[in-house]
């Protein structure tokens, strides 16, 4: 029998978020960019699911998540969205469609809502991003923040390193959480930070913390789905916990295709009309 506390046809929406912290209940976050990906993760009890940015990456090959437009990105939330039946499905907004504009976030929002199916979108920063946070919460779009590691700030911070292991970094962070809850934010994702400082973030918060490097004291987990699937080789950072090899498995499988169409083997007399 599963140990999933997750009851698995109840709809996850922003107010269950805030009653599963409530509860003590951890919620279970992975990205995923497409409709297959996304089906078979809602049917697996996945809480939330997150269109996010990192698409640049693993589903485009670029080096940052700076290039992502939009437009890509309500694309791959579409399939998510038709994907997700139970899941909250969050989209990020990507760089250059928020920052410094209130009203260009609300666009950018109002387009992921309307043109994807996505729930809800994720921001990245703190106090310099106050102003469109509050458009958004004001508008009645779920907003989730995003403190920490941010990667679309990577031109600024020069390395994807652990963040906020000094006392002012850490404090601001403290105080930028604290004003996205104010703010109106239904969750905040941590990434790479010290753990302790997690901890004590999602102690003070009354929203849910959602952690990627952040430690055991968040009250949820995010991993981005190649990497916990292990179909990104590469990548091998301490916090990452691989729950599958799906690159032998897939170099194996059409490995074996080749050969099979190389020796005439595939079809065979069942496999044609
Ligand atoms: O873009 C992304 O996948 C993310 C997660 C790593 C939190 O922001």
């Amino acid at each position: 029998m599963s140990t999933n506390t997750v009851d698995n046809k109840k709809k996850v929406t922003t107010a269950r978020c805030a009653e599963m912290k409530q509860r003590g209940e951890k919620l279970s976050m992975l990205t995923a960019y497409d409709f297959t990906i996304a089906s078979l993760m809602d049917q697996a009890g996945i809480d939330l699911i997150l269109v996010g940015d990192s698409a640049s990456n693993v589903m485009l090959g670029n080096e940052t998540t700076i290039p992502i437009t939009l437009d890509e990105m309500i694309t791959f939330a579409k399939g998510v969205a038709k994907g997700a039946k139970r899941a909250l499905v969050v989209c990020d907004l990507p760089f250059g469609t928020y920052q410094g504009d209130p009203m260009m976030a609300l666009r950018s929002a109002v387009r992921v809502l309307k043109e994807s199916g996505a729930e809800a979108v994720k921001i990245e920063g703190g106090e310099e991003i106050a102003d469109s946070v509050s458009t958004l919460v004001k508008a009645g779009i779920p907003v989730m923040g995003h403190l920490g590691l941010t990667p679309q700030s990577i031109n600024v911070f020069g390395t994807y390193g652990v963040r906020a292991k000094e006392e002012a970094e850490a404090q601001k962070l403290i105080d930028d959480a604290l004003m996205l809850q104010k703010l109106g934010c239904f969750a905040v994702v941590l990434e790479k930070i010290p753990a302790d400082l997690a901890r004590r973030v999602s102690e003070k918060l009354t929203i849910p913390t959602i952690g990627i490097g952040a430690g055991n004291g968040c009250d949820g987990q995010v991993l981005v789905w190649q990497d916990m699937l292990g179909l990104n080789q590469g990548f091998s950072p301490k916090f990452l916990r691989r729950y599958a090899d799906l690159a032998s498995v897939i170099n194996n499988a059409v490995e074996a295709y080749v050969n099979d169409v190389k020796s005439g083997d595939f079809p065979n007399q069942n496999e044609q009309y």
